[in-house]
């Protein structure tokens, strides 16, 4: 088979490699027409199981099914010709058994043709993440604050701030990376505590509210965007203002039908002349 005109998209291999090199660009993405929009400025594009909540307006990302993800990992794959696509196991998918995380993570790869999965854990998952990776599941590690822990950790702040909860976190990321994982989120950590596990791993760390020290970013698209004008915890920037953008343009929208002002001729079929 020829390959001759085929685009080559990141792999997972790549973005271990950046590691030391330039700080790498992630997003999430979960639809066609935001995954075009995103791809050519990304290293790495995630289908979060935060589109529990941004886009099925969940409380927390407990309740995201396989069929969730898998819908929304072939949509982005359908927009992406550049980044990395990584996919997110939802809760419940997992962390059963290594033989049940397999029989998940072989199915998002085969029916979204995503790049590998992301799964929350850390010592207690290195068993899991090796088992994959010796069978060609690349595997996106996913420690420090896990949300779908939210049941018994018992919500969302920062971590690391205590020698224990520090320790632990350490332990995570090496477990991990020594698992086989190609790179790893680390989200809402304490800055000094992101910077030496950053210098302790060999893969790259992604950054979410774990500062600059680490190897790469990655925020929610919806947040970074102004989409939510109600949500903004210290680790989220505003890119943009999309929100107010929107009511503008909608409020905009109601006046000119309101006054048949819309549609105008312009925007009217005629019978030929
Ligand atoms: O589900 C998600 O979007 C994530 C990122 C925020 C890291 O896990």
């Amino acid at each position: 088979m020829s390959t001759v005109g085929q685009t080559k998209r990141t792999t997972t291999a790549t973005i271990e490699a950046m590691k030391g090199t330039r700080p790498i660009v992630s997003l999430t993405a979960y639809t066609t027409p935001i995954a075009r929009l995103l791809d050519p400025h990304c290293d790495l594009l995630l289908v979060g199981d935060s589109l529990g909540m941004v886009l099925y307006g969940m409380e927390t990302t407990v309740g995201v099914t396989m069929e969730m993800m898998i819908a929304h990992g072939q949509a982005v794959m359908r927009g992406v010709k550049h980044a990395c696509v990584i996919v997110d196991l939802p809760f419940g998918a997992y962390q059963e058994s290594k033989e049940q995380a397999f029989r998940n993570a072989a199915r998002i790869l085969k029916e979204t043709g995503c790049d590998g999965v992301k799964l929350e854990g850390g010592e207690e998952m290195a068993e899991t993440v090796s088992f994959l990776t010796a069978r060609g599941v690349p595997v996106f590690g996913h420690i420090g604050l896990m949300p779908q822990l939210v049941n018994t950790t018992g919500g969302y702040r920062s971590l690391g701030r205590s020698e224990k909860e520090a320790d632990k976190i350490r332990r995570d990321a090496r477990a991990i990376a020594e698992a086989g994982a190609f790179a790893m989120v680390v989200e809402g950590t304490i800055e000094p505590l992101a910077r030496e596990i950053t210098a302790a791993v060999s893969i790259p760390t992604i950054g979410i509210g774990a500062s600059a020290a680490c190897d790469g970013q990655i925020l929610v698209s919806d947040d970074m965007l102004g989409l939510f004008n109600d949500f903004k915890p210290r680790f989220v920037k505003h890119f943009a203002e999309l929100a107010p953008a929107i009511s503008k343009a909608v409020e905009a929208y109601a006046d000119e039908v309101k006054a048949r002002s819309f549609p105008a001729l312009e925007h009217t079929f005629q019978p030929k002349k």
